[in-house]
């Protein structure tokens, strides 16, 4: 991809990366992505971003179209996240006295990921950055989505650069919303980015959403397209995506593997015993539902109990994917708790006992579990049990 011009002075000099179908190692990414980077000139010149560090020289060939590399005065890093950080240090060895902006969570990503020194300048909330002609202000926005977070807002021309916020992982090579040739896909990618990246830190987005200078008419993201004619709508559905859904009352998610059948009368008595209490439960098979129904139930719910029959000594397969779809940065004042049948070892419920904890869940202090067939002694106990982790919620 060539530079392009995205108003006078304002250049986008990013990559393309169109066969990335793997982002971050858990983020599908079936269009592929951009490392958007962008050049601001002037009497200044600044760099806002690099790119991943395979693309450095594209990157480099792209700002050459413009000036030369030794005539870039500032990079400013808005994020630190490798995929835009990962050619500091080359762009470094090559401009060495170039001074870098970021935050001062920033400033440690920066060093920890370059193993060196270099000139730096920590910013914080109205510091602004004089080009000469036009003035930059720095807005902090952190954990959108790591502390580092920042956007950097150019009034003269009405572009904020926003890093990941309000990016798409999408490849199109004309950088723009307005020149989206699959609207459907990229609305899609849109969504499901958002839910990936921003869908843990709700209560950031908002925040990131009254920091958007509200004159903004371009927003200069680091993934997908330059966002102009679709900056208000994007805006828009990040506000309601964000917004918490009131609900009524405590839930409760059971979700279960069940060879014979004993560990489901396990989670059906659990079950009797929430609803007893005025807790809402839903119960999920994990071989009966999908793994995404399982992993919504289980990331709403105020309590969690997971069961599970052992299989050679381990918990089944297809409830790990689920305790791996866990929204760990949101279990906070959440109750969870494990248990099962089993026939000789039985170590199932004990293993996602720990996992649970692991995950910040309130849990109780053992699992519970039944060898082979539940008495209705078993089953009493077990609706002690879940009444047990219900009390745990805070
Ligand atoms: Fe695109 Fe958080 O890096």
């Amino acid at each position: 991809m060539s530079a392009i011009a995205l108003k006078e002075g304002v250049w986008s000099v990013g990559v393309l990366n169109p066969s990335l179908r793997v982002f971050d190692i858990v983020m599908e990414s079936k269009y592929g992505t951009s490392y958007n980077a962008y050049l601001l000139t002037g009497e200044k010149n600044v760099l806002i971003e690099t790119v991943h560090t395979d693309y450095f020289e594209e990157y480099v060939e792209n700002i050459e179209q413009v000036i030369p590399l030794e005539r870039v005065d500032y990079l400013i890093m808005n994020h630190n996240e490798p995929d835009h950080s990962g050619s500091v240090s080359k762009l470094l060895e090559r401009c060495p006295d170039l001074k870098i902006f970021c935050t001062a969570a920033g400033k440690k990503h920066l060093e920890d990921i370059t193993n060196r020194t270099f000139p730096v300048q920590v910013v914080k909330a109205g510091d602004t950055l004089d080009l000469g002609g036009k003035t930059l202000e720095f807005i902090p926005a952190p954990m959108l989505h790591w502390a580092d977070s920042m956007f950097t807002w150019d009034p003269a021309d009405k572009v904020v650069f926003t890093c990941d916020f309000l990016g798409a992982h999408f490849c199109e090579p004309t950088m723009l919303d307005s020149k989206i040739h699959d609207k459907a896909a990229y609305a899609g990618e849109r969504h499901f980015y958002y839910q990936c990246i921003f869908g843990p830190f709700a209560s950031y987005v908002q925040a990131g959403l009254s920091k958007l200078p509200a004159e903004a008419e371009m927003a200069c993201t680091s993934h997908g397209p330059v966002l102009t004619e679709t900056l208000e709508e994007c805006k828009a559905l990040y506000r309601q995506w964000s917004t918490p859904v009131p609900k009524e009352g405590k839930t409760a998610a059971i979700i279960y593997a069940s060879a014979y059948g004993c560990t489901r009368a396990l989670a059906q008595a659990a079950a009797e015993a929430l609803e007893e209490m005025g807790i809402r439960t839903v119960q999920h098979d994990v071989t009966m539902e999908s793994l995404d129904a399982c992993a919504a139930i289980a990331n709403e719910a105020d309590v969690v109990l997971v069961g599970s029959a052992t299989i050679n000594r381990d918990v089944p397969k297809a409830v790990w994917d689920v305790l791996g779809s866990i929204d760990a940065i949101n279990t906070k004042g959440r109750a969870a708790g494990a248990f099962g049948a089993y026939g000789w070892s039985g170590e199932a419920p004990g293993m996602l006992q720990t996992r649970l904890g692991q995950l910040k869940f309130a849990t109780p202090a053992e699992a519970f579990r039944v060898l082979f067939t539940p008495t209705q002694s078993d089953l009493d106990a077990m609706k002690d049990y879940a009444r047990s982790v219900a009390a745990l919620l805070k």
